[in-house]
């Protein structure tokens, strides 16, 4: 075993499997550039009372962040998530609205690894400020069901869920706190603690002793007022309406706290029940407002790159690919030939792996193979009598043969063509 290796949680990201990373937030950027949303490239870092400001009820701020004192005295946070970093750059630069941007990157949260959970991991996601629209509610999360097909992910559900305006929250909180206190015997040890700090987490809880009472606990949709009721509708014909399939789950309550109206989860169908969400969203009204901004709509999601990487491989969709190049120079005259060789086809747009350290006829030819390239291009001492190169072919049944010296781009680009 070496001596150093990765934290707990964090993991190095090899070729083949970071190109697929890469092309992972390309196909994301591609779906919704598409839908006029703009990059947004925020610090790793923020100023840790800026999640204490957005929620201070829920483990990924209380027990997970990453902090520390940096050297000029200031308490910083790595960011566990990037929507309350959106709402701050939103307060500080003011753009005009509706402001629709995306963003991809690593978050920090100290949580126990297991398959699908790592305490660094990825996330691409959209928010967009300022606009209240529930058409708004539609588009986002049209976009990230489309982002699913893209990938050709076939096992992911959509559930959805509202949990109403503010005060229609608050008085299903209470009613929900009411409930629970007169049953707490029946809770589980875990969720007692957690009603203690938030009654909604409650709904949330995967442990099969607090199933019945979670079950016939009070319903959010009993407590909406008639604009909650009616922007949630309108959310629900939307979706029909552009053919995204839901399943409406009135405990989903999300692992924020800054979640009203509209919240919605995509899970995936083969991971365990722990980790199955791949990613999730919803409206957060008031979050900007929390962090010294105007009275501002806002709704967004992130979704888990890891975990649904996972979910690709399980599904056998949007598979790692080795890059490769179409060309390999074997060079036995030294090497300087082959300098000057994969220069040349470099410029000219074709990609060219070559050998180094002089190394044998043999082993040069094995490494051409190991690179997957369709085409070696050969020089020795023959050839540099001859003034000539040798094409050869290494897929199909093509000879090889030789061209003269500046010849070799066109004969290549025919060969690979
Ligand atoms: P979240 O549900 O905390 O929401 O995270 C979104 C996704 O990130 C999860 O569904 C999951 O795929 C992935 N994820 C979270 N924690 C981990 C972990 N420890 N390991 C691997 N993957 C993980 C948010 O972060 C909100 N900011 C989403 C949002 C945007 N809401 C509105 N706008």
């Amino acid at each position: 075993m070496p001596e150093f290796q990765t934290s707990p949680g964090m993991r190095d990201i090899l070729p083949p499997e970071s190109a697929r990373w890469r092309r992972f937030v390309q196909v994301f950027a591609d779906v919704v550039e598409t839908a006029g949303y703009g990059s947004v490239i925020s610090p790793l870092l923020e100023d840790i009372a800026v999640f204490h400001r957005v929620g201070d009820a829920t483990d990924v701020v209380t027990k997970e962040m990453y902090d520390f004192i940096d050297k000029g005295g200031r308490h910083i946070a790595l960011r566990p998530e990037l929507t309350a970093s959106v709402c701050r750059a939103f307060v500080q630069h003011r753009p005009s609205t509706p402001w629709k941007v995306w963003y991809s990157g690593s978050q920090f949260r100290y949580e126990k690894p297991q398959r699908g959970r790592f305490r660094q991991f990825d996330q691409v996601g959209i928010e967009v400020l300022g606009a209240d629209d529930p058409y708004l509610d539609v588009e986002v999360i049209w976009l990230g069901w489309q982002f699913y097909q893209q990938l050709g992910l076939r096992q992911v559900t959509l559930l959805l869920n509202s949990l109403g305006e503010p005060d229609d929250r608050a008085r299903y909180v209470s009613a929900l706190q009411a409930y629970f206190d007169a049953n707490v015997d029946a809770l589980s040890e875990a969720s007692r603690t957690t009603l203690a700090k938030n009654p909604l987490r409650v709904l949330d809880s995967k442990r099969r002793e607090d199933a019945p009472l979670i079950q016939s606990a009070p319903k959010i949709a009993d407590f909406y007022s008639e604009a909650a009721a009616a922007h949630f509708q309108a959310v629900q014909d939307g979706l029909s309406q552009v053919g995204v399939p839901f399943t409406m789950d009135p405990t989903l309550v999300r692992g924020l706290d800054y979640y009203r109206r509209t919240t919605f989860e995509f899970q995936g169908g083969t991971l365990d029940s722990a980790q199955n969400a791949l990613g999730g969203g919803g409206r957060y009204d008031g979050l900007v407002e929390s962090l010294g901004g105007p009275p501002t709509a806002g709704i967004g999601f992130a979704l888990g790159l890891d975990r649904t990487l996972i979910a690709c491989d399980d599904e056998g969709v949007f598979p790692a690919v080795s890059a490769g190049v179409d060309v390999f120079v074997v060079d036995t005259t030294g090497g300087k030939e082959a300098l000057h060789i994969t220069t040349q086809l470099r410029v000219a747009g074709i990609s060219a792996d070559r050998a180094y350290d002089n190394r044998s006829m043999k082993s040069q030819m094995k490494g051409a193979d190991r690179s997957g390239a369709a085409v070696a291009v050969i020089i020795g001492s023959n050839e540099i009598e001859q003034g000539v190169i040798t094409v050869r072919p290494l897929r199909g049944n093509d000879i090889q043969f030789t061209v003269a010296r500046h010849d070799l781009i066109e004969s290549v680009k025919k060969v690979l063509s």
